[in-house]
């Protein structure tokens, strides 16, 4: 792997820790205004100094971040659906090589859609974002986008993981499951999961230590965090199950002492 390459992902996941915090806002590419993030500016404002990056399209990232920002972006760079398409598979690459290196894109993010109608198409996008990526030095994160149809299970997550790090993905984002190990084991590329709908903090909080206990090197959490009553709180009692290896109990003493 070349310095570029190594370089940005350093930026990603922490080498002192091996671990990762990223913030993800990207859901309106497809969602538009999803609860939370209607102003995004706002929402991500006081969230963005306790992540480690930030996963974002190109047009919330140019109106509302700061260039002044230091913190690594990991540019959302498919797209092409929206929630009113009962098939969101039909994804392709949707920013230009160029323009992510014009944004200073630390990592290029896409969807995989393995199982549904548009698989190919969306395992050749990412093929090529690799290659493309290779050219410039930026690493990719595949994300393992799951089909009404699809059954979250170690099966299936292990089997989407695995082509993802196959085909050349450097992170893989997924979902978490039971047998979580079995999916990490099976899957050569760093992984972090999402965070999915909201559920309670303290049940967030128990699946992002069940995954990073599970061999997952970080979260890419957005609604658990973003649609919290309490967003920084949260997103601190997170950090610090990732990065200081704290307990999900301990995280939560520390989200009721921040909320209290
Ligand atoms: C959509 C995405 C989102 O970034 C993702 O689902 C992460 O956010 P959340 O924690 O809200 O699930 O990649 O495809």
């Amino acid at each position: 792997m070349d310095w570029g390459m190594q370089n940005r992902l350093a930026g990603i996941i922490n080498p002192r820790t091996g671990r990762c915090l990223m913030l993800a806002i990207d859901h309106g590419y497809f969602q538009g205004p999803t609860s939370g993030l209607e102003r995004p500016g706002q929402a991500v404002a006081p969230l963005l100094p306790h992540a480690d990056a930030l996963m974002l399209s190109r047009g919330v990232l140019r109106s509302v971040i700061d260039p002044a920002n230091r913190t690594p972006i990991v540019l959302r760079v498919s797209g092409g659906t929206s929630v009113l398409k009962d098939d969101l598979s039909d994804e392709e690459i949707t920013v230009s090589l160029e323009d992510a290196v014009r944004l200073n894109a630390a990592c290029l993010a896409t969807s995989i859609f393995v199982g549904s109608a548009h698989e190919r198409q969306t395992l050749a996008g990412l093929s090529r974002l690799c290659d493309e990526g290779q050219r410039f030095g930026i690493p990719v994160l595949a994300v393992t986008a799951v089909g009404k149809e699809m059954a979250r299970d170690a099966r299936y997550l292990g089997l989407a993981c695995r082509i993802a790090a196959e085909l050349g993905a450097h992170v893989v984002k997924t979902y978490y499951c039971d047998d979580f190990e079995r999916v990490v084991g099976g899957c050569p590329a760093p992984i972090v999961i999402a965070g999915g709908k909201k559920i309670e903090e303290r049940e967030a909080l128990r699946i992002a230590h069940r995954a990073v206990s599970s061999g997952a090197v970080g979260v890419d959490m957005g609604r658990n965090i973003f649609q919290s009553q309490w967003p920084v709180p949260m997103i601190r009692a997170v950090r610090s199950i990732v990065q200081e290896g704290r307990s999900d109990a301990d995280a939560w003493d520390l989200f009721r002492q921040l909320t209290a």
